[in-house]
């Protein structure tokens, strides 16, 4: 049973560095497993691979590669949460990893189950040698919460192989320019999408419990090149007619108007 928050966060834009960014997110992952995995466990499904709200499924969009080329690659996925992707790579014949900052949350992948390793811990410190993995990925984990994505793209390389390709997805850019609301109230600028300061929700004290950094469509590309990755593809998404079911801010409403998610995929030479 999770415990209610003792108080009302209070939402604020201003910087957060990483160390705090890191422990907040920590902490609001923690605490919100349980209703994450309730509200969404359904939709992700145990062991589907997701890419975001629009239910594009890797099954079918191959973005790591050709799935019957899957067998026997060591796959990382960070911000894993219960591991869904990981369970579907390892039925495809992969050996995954599964890691995530939250505690919590690798509960849930325990819960579920999977016959591979789970790992606390932050995607900006990765706990494994250079070059011990062939393909990587991240359905919104890590990337939309972290100060320094530099840091993390170079950790990414890093444990790769010559020839890895990693593939990240996070919220689309231009989004930060709008309300994060589902209905027609979503759909109105309300912000400058040239704005990067962090969106922070803080305790009474003023201490960071939730932090999203925003980075603009050039800033994503230049992130990736600056941490020696090449970028060999970007996805936007559309929404599906088949998708009926709102998250958050994202719904067939705005997802008929608006990108909601940002694919990008980066290889390593
Ligand atoms: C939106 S969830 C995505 C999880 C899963 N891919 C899914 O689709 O449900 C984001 C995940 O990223 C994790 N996360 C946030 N910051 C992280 C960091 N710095 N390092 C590793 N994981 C992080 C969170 O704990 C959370 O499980």
């Amino acid at each position: 049973m999770q415990e209610p928050e003792p108080f009302e966060p209070e939402a604020a834009r201003r910087a957060a560095g990483g160390a705090e960014s890191s422990r907040a997110n920590r902490g609001w992952w923690d605490r919100n497993a349980d209703e994450y995995q309730t509200e969404h466990g359904a939709f992700l499904g145990d062991d589907r691979f997701v890419w975001g709200p629009e239910g594009l499924d890797e099954a079918e969009a191959e973005l790591l590669g050709p799935s019957e080329d899957l067998t026997g690659r060591d796959v990382l996925e960070i911000g894993a949460g219960a591991a869904q992707c990981a369970r579907w790579l390892a039925a495809q014949g992969a050996r995954p990893v599964a890691l995530d900052l939250s505690h919590r949350q690798l509960q849930h992948a325990l819960r579920i189950g999977g016959a591979f390793p789970l790992v606390q811990a932050d995607a900006g410190a990765l706990p494994f040698r250079d070059a011990s993995f062939d393909l990587a990925c991240s359905a919104y984990g890590a990337l939309p919460f972290v100060a320094d994505p530099v840091l993390v793209l170079r950790e990414v390389r890093r444990v790769l192989r010559p020839g890895g390709r990693f593939v990240f997805s996070v919220t689309h850019p231009v989004r930060w320019a709008f309300p994060d609301e589902p209905g027609s109230e979503g759909l109105s600028v309300s912000g400058s999408y040239f704005d990067r300061t962090p969106y922070v929700e803080q305790d009474e004290r003023g201490r960071a419990v939730y932090v999203e950094h925003h980075r603009t469509l050039g800033d994503r590309v230049r992130d990736i090149v600056a941490s020696g990755f090449r970028l060999v593809d970007l996805v936007e998404p559309e929404w599906p007619a088949w998708n009926t079911t709102e998250w958050g801010g994202w719904s067939p409403l705005r997802g008929s108007l608006i990108p909601g998610t940002a694919i990008f995929v980066c290889e390593r030479d």
